[in-house]
């Protein structure tokens, strides 16, 4: 009989994502800017990235793994309580993404917010579940991690321009007096590494102006260096210090789910916590940084492709502007079988996220991009579809 005194914990009960389907390779970035296929793998990892098409937004990639993830948790939309989104690329300054979310998932009832905290935007907002769940304020939340970063990128600068892609991942917490879950949260910020990664212009302190446009202000800044030692000094303490509030040590995590940032720094969190690359999770070959969609798109695909079982530890970590890192710990209590079925329950031609009447956007994709979007877009290889992505969905997308 169930412990009616037991306190609630949360545990992922859902988890989905979608990627979009064009695909930007390093070759393709060699026509654009000063670089080569050797250069960015050999210093990042990255072979290939995806790119949203025009009639993508970050909304509409975040609603597509939001369903397949409640769909997975086998609920119905409207069983969410909270929908929580993380991005650094939201449709619009207001309303919050998630509340385009919410209409376009078919949720009546939940309470919805961004949560803004860059690349770690996803464990940020993981962790806010986590205190609604286990306090009882929530039974299920949504929690999405979704961005269009390559709408945001200067390809005139080849240090960041390789870097991003664009998805979305999503999971659904839910509040079980059952064992397991989440089980220890670590969350810093340093505020010394403010202006290390930013976008400078569009806010209140740099409002848009024709100045701010020609001085490519509305572009992604990066100090690839600063970032870089940033990264490889704190995504292993983080971890660690998340797995010790666990009460675990890195040996009894059997993966590692990192921020999909760069290689090399996955390679310095292994090393840092003594463990060999195969406890890693990897995907950034063929997605890039995908920011606050990194960690949940290859949470998702860790499960999907069985690298995740029932009773396992994993650890979600990831580091990003601000400076900001976080990471958490979670026993995994749920059917690892039920992603797939999750997955091929939601076509992505089956969302709409409404638009307002008599308005009409820019043509949102980047001059440097058109030649690409203008490609045919079923021209895929096949193993370069995504693993556990049903061929018929992911061939409908852009039909
Ligand atoms: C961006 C990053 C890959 C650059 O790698 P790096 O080894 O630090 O390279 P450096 O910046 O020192 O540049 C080395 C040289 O390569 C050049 N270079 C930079 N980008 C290049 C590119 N895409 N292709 C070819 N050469 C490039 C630089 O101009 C520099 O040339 P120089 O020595 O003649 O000045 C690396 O710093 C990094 O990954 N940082 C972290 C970024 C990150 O994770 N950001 C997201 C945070 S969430």
């Amino acid at each position: 009989m169930t412990n009616q005194s037991a306190p609630l914990r949360a545990h992922v009960t859902g988890w989905g994502r979608y990627v979009p389907e064009q695909i930007l390779t390093n070759a393709d970035l060699e026509k654009m800017v000063d670089t080569n296929d050797e250069w960015i793998v050999s210093r990042t990892g990255i072979r290939e990235r995806r790119v949203a098409a025009a009639h993508e937004t970050t909304a509409s990639m975040a609603s597509v793994a939001a369903l397949r993830a409640i769909r997975t948790a086998g609920l119905d939309p409207d069983d969410i309580d909270l929908i929580l989104l993380a991005t650094l690329t939201p449709d619009y300054w207001m309303p919050s993404t998630a509340a385009l979310v919410k209409e376009a998932i078919g949720n009546q009832r939940a309470a919805a917010m961004d949560v803004a905290a860059a690349c770690s935007g996803f464990v940020y907002a993981f962790s806010t579940a986590q205190a609604y769940v286990t306090s009882g304020l929530a039974k299920h939340v949504l929690v999405i991690g979704a961005e269009l970063l390559t709408r945001f990128l200067d390809y005139t600068d080849r240090s960041t321009c390789i870097l991003f892609g664009d998805g979305a991942g999503a999971v659904v917490v839910s509040a079980s007096e059952e064992p397991g879950g989440s089980l220890g949260i670590e969350l810093t910020t340093e505020p010394q590494g403010a202006y290390m990664i930013w976008l400078p212009a569009g806010g209140a302190k740099s409002p848009p102006s024709r100045e701010t446009v020609a001085r490519g202000e509305h572009y992604i800044r990066m100090e690839g260096r600063e970032t870089y030692r940033f990264a490889t000094r704190t995504l292993a303490s983080t971890a660690l210090e998340s797995v010790r509030k666990a009460g675990l040590e890195a040996s009894d995590v059997s993966l590692f789910i990192p921020h999909q940032a760069n290689i090399r720094i996955i390679e310095a969190v292994a090393k840092g916590l003594d463990l060999p690359m195969d406890r890693m999770f990897v995907n950034l070959d063929r997605y890039g940084n995908t920011s606050a969609a990194s960690v949940p798109i290859a949470l998702a695909e860790a499960v999907n492709s069985g690298r995740v079982a029932i009773g396992d530890n994993i650890c979600i970590v990831a580091f990003g502007a601000g400076f900001t890192s976080g990471a958490a710990t979670i026993e995994w209590t749920a059917d690892p079988a039920r992603g797939i079925a999750g997955d091929a329950a939601v076509r992505a031609s089956d969302i709409h996220v409404r638009l307002p009447l008599d308005w009409d956007s820019v043509d949102p994709i980047p001059p440097a991009l058109a030649e690409l979007m203008a490609r045919d877009p079923l021209n895929v290889p096949l193993d370069d579809v995504v693993p556990g992505e049903p061929e018929s969905a992911h061939r409908e997308v852009h039909a």
